[in-house]
């Protein structure tokens, strides 16, 4: 089965954030409905309600369901009997915490964007809080969507690398090299201020993805990390770029760079995963594609739609190999996991492959600790690299 081949009736979506001029909104809406896994039937769409409610006219929403605010939104579908299956949460990082846990008291499934939240003692309380509800959460790191990357995470699993020993991947972006934030660009004004988006710059905001990607992909648990922060940019409050050392449990190592100020860059996100047997690597400019080299052997290049992928990579995909897919597919793919591992947990059943390893709160979670362990790392004043150099 393939990720578009669903026979069921849409669920239906809410979202809060992601109006007019808004980023990653319109991705959500897009990968929503690519597979007729969702249908957009509420929302609270700006923080200005005027704006909002013009939003939700122009995408053709019943006015009754376009709310002022994210608390007119939870009282009036939760007087509905046609009430939202789940909402999408669309805003600065902030604001995830407040939202994300009313909507989960009052009952609502959620899917909340990453960093999970801004500070860790949010993260925590919110992931704890999805435990004891019993309701699901999907936290929407896009990459863990791709099928290759699927296809990875099945070849380290069944020790097609044998034991994993090094993991390097990086996020490389350059939209942030001069101070646009002080030049009118809403996404990097609240990307900026502490306040609203948390602790750590370009780590919080791209290298949480890198970190998922990582984990996910090798399986391995993060014991340590070593982090050298900057801020090229004058004036800017938080990073602009990282270099994280990883030590993970068993003894692996691993590499981490975000980078917001790296020019000629535009989201270059790149994973490498060394084993004793084989590497993997992967490039999002080339996500159909996964490069495997053997110790000794030959380096083969395993595509997108060839017929012997894992089950995982198989149903997150939906065209023969050859024809693109890529970060619209990979978003969809995260949105039809959730929407089948909502239906499971409603059915008492296992879900089917697109539903499994899904992010949840708890990788939100590790998300945000990651931040957290970072920014103090830097901070920090025993780190290796401060040791000076005799010559
Ligand atoms: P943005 O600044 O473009 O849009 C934010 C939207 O939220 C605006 O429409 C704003 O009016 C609305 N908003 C703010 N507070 C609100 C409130 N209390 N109630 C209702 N609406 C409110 O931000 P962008 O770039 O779209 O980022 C939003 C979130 O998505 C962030 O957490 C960011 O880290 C994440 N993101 C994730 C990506 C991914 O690949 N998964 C990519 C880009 C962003």
């Amino acid at each position: 089965m393939t990720a578009n081949s669903t026979s069921q009736k849409p669920l239906r979506l809410g979202m809060v954030g992601g109006g007019n001029g808004a980023y990653i909104g319109n991705i959500h809406r897009i990968a929503a409905r690519q597979d007729r896994a969702w249908t957009l039937v509420a929302g609270a769409f700006d923080v200005d309600a005027a704006r909002g409610h013009a939003f939700a006219i122009s995408e053709g929403l019943d006015p009754a369901r376009s709310y002022d605010d994210f608390k007119a939104m939870i009282a009036g579908e939760s007087a509905r009997e046609d009430r939202i299956d789940a909402v999408a949460i669309c805003t600065p990082n902030f604001t995830h915490f407040p939202i994300a846990k009313a909507f989960l008291e009052a009952g609502f499934d959620v899917i909340c964007e990453k960093p999970l939240t801004a500070t860790l003692e949010d993260a925590v309380a919110l992931e704890t809080l999805v435990r004891n509800s019993g309701r699901f959460m999907g936290v929407t790191y896009t990459y863990s969507g791709y099928p290759m990357i699927h296809e990875a995470k099945h070849m380290v699993a069944t020790g097609q690398l044998g034991k994993i020993r090094t993991v390097q991947v990086e996020y490389p972006l350059e939209w942030m090299a001069t101070a646009i934030e002080m030049e009118g660009n809403a996404q990097a004004a609240w990307r900026t201020d502490p306040k609203k988006n948390g602790r750590g710059g370009s780590i919080g905001d791209i290298g949480t993805h890198a970190y998922h990607l990582a984990g996910f992909v090798s399986g391995l648990k993060l014991q340590s990390l070593t982090a050298d922060l900057a801020t090229f940019v004058d004036g800017r409050a938080l990073d602009d770029n990282a270099h994280v050392m990883l030590r993970y449990e068993g003894g692996a190592r691993g590499l981490l760079w975000s980078s917001q100020v790296a020019l000629g860059s535009s989201n270059g996100v790149r994973l490498r995963v060394f084993g004793e047997k084989a590497s993997l690597t992967w490039f999002q400019e080339q996500p159909n594609e996964l490069v495997h080299a053997r110790l000794n052997g030959r380096t083969e290049i395993i595509k997108r739609g060839a017929d012997d992928l894992s089950e995982g990579a198989k149903a997150r995909t939906r065209t023969p190999p050859g024809h693109p897919e890529g970060y619209l597919e990979a978003f969809a793919n995260l949105y039809a996991g959730f929407a089948e591992a909502i239906r499971a947990k409603r059915e008492g059943r296992e879900p089917t492959a697109i539903g499994h390893d899904i992010p949840t709160a708890y990788d939100g979670l590790k998300g945000v600790a990651f931040v957290e362990a970072v920014v103090d790392s830097s901070l920090a004043s025993d780190q290796p690299w401060l040791t000076p150099l005799a010559v």
